[in-house]
């Protein structure tokens, strides 16, 4: 299929430069957010009257069934066409004909790719929330039963002093507290619309930037064009924040695997979340809070990365800053996971 950027190419890329530079593998993960994005932005081109009100109406549609064909499963990724930017744009364009085209105006995969990434930082911020109350309630009901359940204090893992059950869970109620506090931070840092920056500089189209904000709930629009289509921080704070968190659940996993050895003996597990082995029917064992902080080092992985990833880079965009898709998305899933387990 033609490229978006094919114009000036007289050549097929190679196979082999396609399956390396595709990221349609990861990143149709962003397919709503990506239609989502272009629907506002092809109404507000209609509206500015910089594409025919006509078009934007075929191409509004044509992106509607776009998005029920890839929720019915009949849309197929093509990974010649890269990303799932160009796979939706060209499908359109198939379906639609020129008018298709035109969505392109006014835009760049730099900023689209952007506005994908922050729509869809919001929305899972909003879900981890959830999960993260959940289980914060969950410490507080455990708490509540155990107020007068005394079980030795550990200082440098020698008996201390005699606490509660109630008191040890707090204390990790108190941790998730700070959690839930930095991820409203997060969330404040996505909350930044970059689409208008272009590929850099901006467009000389009479767009209206504040439109499309509103249409997707965003608070604000990113001031400057070349921080909008460079700006991974929010990734980064997002990696942060769910470091710092399974920090906490590693440190509790820990404890819960200490406090069901037959040495501690101070829980029993649930069956429902133990495992056991068919040689040493004795055993119970704790593989959910091994598994949790074991991922939790895949996930400091995924924020080194980033960190990493980021360092030398010129502004603005580069093709480096495809990589930050791989470990948002799993960072996300083991959060996720992890405190769905948990709660
Ligand atoms: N797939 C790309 C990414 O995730 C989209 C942006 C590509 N932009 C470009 N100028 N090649 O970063």
């Amino acid at each position: 299929m033609a490229k978006l950027w094919g114009g000036r190419f007289s050549k097929n890329t190679n196979e082999l430069v396609d399956a390396f530079n595709a990221s349609i593998d990861f990143d149709k993960r962003l397919y709503h957010e990506d239609i989502r994005g272009s629907i506002a932005h092809a109404g507000m081109l209609a509206k500015c009257g910089i594409i025919p009100a006509e078009d934007g109406e075929k191409i509004i549609a044509g992106l509607k069934d776009i998005l029920a064909d890839i929720e019915a499963g009949n849309f197929h990724f093509d990974v010649a066409l890269e990303d799932i930017h160009m796979n939706v744009e060209a499908r359109l364009t198939e379906r639609i004909g020129s008018a298709g085209a035109r969505l392109h105006t006014a835009r760049s995969r730099n900023d689209q790719v952007a506005l994908d990434m922050h729509m869809y930082m919001k929305r899972e911020v909003a879900e981890i929330a959830e999960l993260l109350l959940k289980f914060e309630e969950a410490l507080l009901t455990v708490a509540k039963k155990h107020e007068k359940t005394l079980m030795p204090g550990y200082t440098h893992l020698q008996r201390a002093q005699p606490i509660t059950f109630a008191h040890h869970m707090l204390a990790y109620f108190n941790m998730l507290q700070r959690d839930f506090r930095r991820l409203l931070g997060v969330w404040e840092g996505a909350d930044m619309m970059p689409l208008g920056a272009g590929a850099i500089a901006g467009t000389t189209f009479p767009i209206d930037r504040f439109m499309v904000a509103e249409e997707l709930n965003f608070g604000t629009v990113y001031p400057n064009s070349m921080d909008a289509v460079s700006d991974r921080d929010y990734i980064i704070e997002f990696l942060s924040f769910s470091s710092t968190l399974m920090m906490h659940m590693s440190r509790l996993s820990e404890e819960i695997c200490l406090w069901s050895s037959t040495e501690f003996g101070f829980v029993e597990l649930d069956d429902a979340f133990a495992t056991g082995s068919s040689m040493m029917p004795q055993k119970k064992n704790p593989d959910i809070s091994e598994l949790v902080r074991g991922k939790t080092g895949r996930v400091y992985g995924h924020l080194m990365a980033m960190l990493t990833t980021a360092k030398g880079l010129p502004l603005t965009y580069n093709k480096d800053l495809q990589e930050d898709k791989e470990g948002f998305f799993d960072a996300i899933d083991t959060v996720k996971f992890t405190l769905a387990v948990y709660r």
